[in-house]
């Protein structure tokens, strides 16, 4: 490096960057003159064409004008099987790739650098298997346990679910490859996804329900977007004015594509006019080979277009959405990145997400991590042998290989550790406690040093068996939170039979655990957590690895308890649903009401303490900076998620009692101190008022809270805007 005097370095950077905003506006000049000579030269039909499938996962593609197709591919810890052009898959195909933990497991690292790591894979793979668009990240709130879909979300938290899913985007996108976030918006619970009505107040929908979606498009330039199933306040998700036009494109300046998620287009329309540039999935009752033509914005927009009731400059401009994003991912010019499949790389980010995402719920008298002096394990559950990948739904992937709890346990416990195994209970439809799995089960935890139960949800493996107790499925919800198949009996027998027992948790969200979590001396929350889940699970459980994972949703102890179902209401055919509950979601509510939860929101303990001091919290409205010590107090090395959350002391509009606004992982070894400075802008103060229809700043004194969970706040300070 040649040094420079400082003057001489920032004229050089001002002309740096002058240079390079004016080749970034050549580019997009260039790139606008290309799409609208593209569009000059093509027919009413071949833009019309372009709007719709022409496959089951493509889009229609103008050859004679060098225009490809749209290639898209679910999506989201995957790239999903091969279909082919129709549904029926397809054989003999390299297609079964890196599984990476799910959303809720990706989230419950709380580490943005993972959430790039993650769309790094996900973008790699699509190019090495020839996709365009990779349909993920997921990011509808988790709004109720219930939700068979909150397995592929993130949070109940929008903060969380923004820095979680910018990182995602950018890492799928600067592989060259769209990512679509989904599914905008409201779709938080899949019974009747279909016809479901979703009321809510304004302010809950800007201040829980978009904010991922708006920091998607104008953090994370998302390429593209799908519109959701449901109806939003009397309208379809999809094609709804409000939702698509005024808020995602108007407000937020959105110029990629709408797409519609399979069969989420009603009309042709509303479709049209509203903001849905692409329609995909529509049933036509004709496959294999349905006529595509057939969609709603196919040959009716032609005939519409021809008879003056259509402007054509709203087909024009949805084509020339579509457009942009071929060109900002080199689908017409410029060249793809060749993208890598199945490398050990992949395998370990996969590896890496799942150790930081697993969280270490509760660990009395410290019984983990094992001791090395442990001779024997009786590993029982279901779980502990079950693959989960091809489970969910549209999300199921094919995976290169997938580590099970028990084959990770043997893997990483070694030869000299003797591993016996006990199902403990059927997953069949309707299958309640079995007496002779459970007394073998508890017979062989009573011969063992330790007992690990792998238990919790499942999901349906493939699309013909979703209803036989999927529970974590697309389509399906989970009919309460009680454990199914009779795991509460088994737990209680197995802790009976050896109190050191340690229950690991499978599943997209909480269970009821009150019937045993009291008896319990440590539990973990595994979620799915991909292909290397195994390994991650048991380097926790012998500690090779510190748990860092928290919880990115609040654990209920009973389904009573959760706010979407206390207070939010709904119709008796579940065609309407009020969200009354209104921002008052997760932790918003369990804090404001003082309604005590099983486990926090944020909380998640590690082998390590720490302590936090020295808070100072300084600045103006547009900018506030907290500062804070934090230390390892502990043995051995670990990470902490320090969290920050605001609280408004009084405001005109009542406020949560808290609600998280910033974040930090930091890894310590032991005895390390870190300072940690931490910045609030405006909109960490910020409410939205329905009543002015605007988000507003109150002046007044905010408490600054910052600790280890949302219930674990170890400094106050106080800051006056
Ligand atoms: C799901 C989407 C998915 C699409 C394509 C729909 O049923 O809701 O999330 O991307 O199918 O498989």
């Amino acid at each position: 490096m040649v040094y420079k005097s400082a003057p001489i370095r920032i004229l050089l950077l001002i002309t740096a960057t002058v240079l390079a905003l004016t080749a970034n506006a050549q580019t997009n000049a260039s790139t606008e003159a290309k799409i609208n000579a593209l569009i000059k030269k093509m027919t009413l039909e071949e833009k019309v064409h372009m709007i719709h499938a022409s496959s089951s996962f493509t889009s229609g593609g103008v050859p004679r004008l060098g225009i490809p197709e749209l290639v898209t591919s679910d999506g989201p810890h995957a790239v999903r099987r091969e279909h082919g052009r129709g549904w029926s898959g397809l054989n003999n195909v390299y297609d079964s790739g890196t599984y990476l933990p799910t959303g809720v497991c990706l989230a419950a690292t709380w580490n943005p650098k993972l959430g790039y790591a993650f769309g790094a894979v996900l973008g790699s793979e699509a190019n090495f298997r020839g996709k365009d668009v990779i349909l993920g990240p997921g990011i509808n709130i988790i709004r109720s346990p219930l939700n068979g879909r909150n397995f592929e979300y993130q949070s109940e938290d929008p903060y969380l679910i923004s820095k979680m899913t910018v990182g995602y985007i950018k890492g799928v996108q600067d592989q060259g490859i769209s990512a679509c976030v989904k599914h905008y918006a409201a779709n938080n619970i899949e019974t009747k996804r279909n016809t479901v009505n979703v009321n809510m107040s304004e302010r809950a929908l800007r201040e829980i329900y978009l904010p991922g979606f708006k920091a998607a498009v104008t953090e994370g330039n998302v390429n593209t977007l799908m519109g959701s199933y449901n109806k939003f306040r009397g309208q379809w998700a999809t094609q709804n004015y409000y939702l698509v036009t005024q808020i995602l494109k108007k407000e937020w300046g959105f110029k990629g594509a709408v797409i519609s998620d399979w069969g989420a287009v009603h009309n042709t329309l509303e479709a049209f006019w509203n903001g849905c540039d692409l329609e995909m999935g529509t049933d036509l009752g004709m496959l294999p080979n349905p006529n595509y033509s057939k969609f709603f914005m196919g040959d009716t927009v032609v005939t519409l277009i021809r008879n003056g009731k259509l402007d054509e400059k709203i087909l024009d401009d949805k084509v020339r959405r579509i457009l942009y994003v071929m060109y900002k991912t080199n689908m017409i010019d410029g060249v793809r990145k060749k993208g890598e499949y199945n490398t050990k790389a992949h395998q370990q980010t996969a590896l890496k997400i799942a150790e930081e995402g697993i969280v270490l719920l509760k660990n009395d008298n410290r019984i983990l991590p094992l001791s090395s002096s442990i001779k024997s394990i009786a590993v029982i559950g279901f779980n502990a042998e079950r693959n989960q990948a091809m489970g969910g739904g549209s999300s199921q992937a094919k995976a290169f290989y997938e580590v099970t709890p028990l084959q990770g346990l043997k893997s990483i416990g070694g030869n000299k550790i003797n591993i016996t195994y006990n199902q403990g209970y059927r997953i069949e439809r309707g299958a309640t406690a079995d007496n002779t799995l459970i007394t073998q089960a508890a017979d062989a935890a009573s011969k063992a040093d330790v007992a690990i139960v792998v238990g919790g949800w499942t999901h349906g493996y493939n699309y013909n068996v979703w209803s036989d107790n999927a529970y974590d499925a697309e389509d399906t919800d989970k009919p309460d939170m009680y454990m199914p198949f009779g795991q509460d009996e088994l737990i209680k027998a197995v802790i009976k039979a050896n109190p050191k027992t340690i229950v690991v948790l499978i599943g997209g969200g909480p269970i009821d655990m009150t019937r045993w979590v009291n008896n319990a001396p440590a539990i973990l929350q595994a979620w799915y957590p991909g292909m290397e889940g195994g390994n991650a699970l048991a380097k926790i459980i012998f500690g090779q690895v510190n748990p860092s994972g928290k919880l990115p949703m609040t654990f209920p102890k009973t389904l009573e308890d959760a706010p979407a179902e206390k207070i939010g209401m709904k119709s008796k055919d579940l065609q309407q649903l009020y969200y009354t509950d209104d921002i008052y979601v997760g932790y918003r509510y369990f804090d404001t009401y003082k309604v005590e939860p099983q486990f926090a929101f944020g909380h998640g303990l590690s082998y390590t303490t720490f302590e936090y001091s020295n808070l100072t919290v300084q600045g103006s409205k547009k900018k506030v900076t907290v500062t804070f010590n934090i230390k390892n107090s502990g043995s051995v090395t670990g990470a902490e998620v320090a969290q920050v959350y605001v609280k408004q002391e009084k405001s005109t509009l009542p406020r949560p009692e808290k609600e998280l606004k910033s974040f930090e992982k930091i890894m310590l070894q032991p005895g390390e101190q870190k300072t940690i400075i931490l910045t609030l802008n405006a909109d960490a103060f910020q409410y939205y008022n329905d009543i002015k229809n605007e988000w507003v700043l109150e002046p007044g004194v905010f408490d600054i809270l910052v600790g280890g969970s949302s219930k674990a706040i170890k400094l106050t300070g106080k800051v006056t805007l």
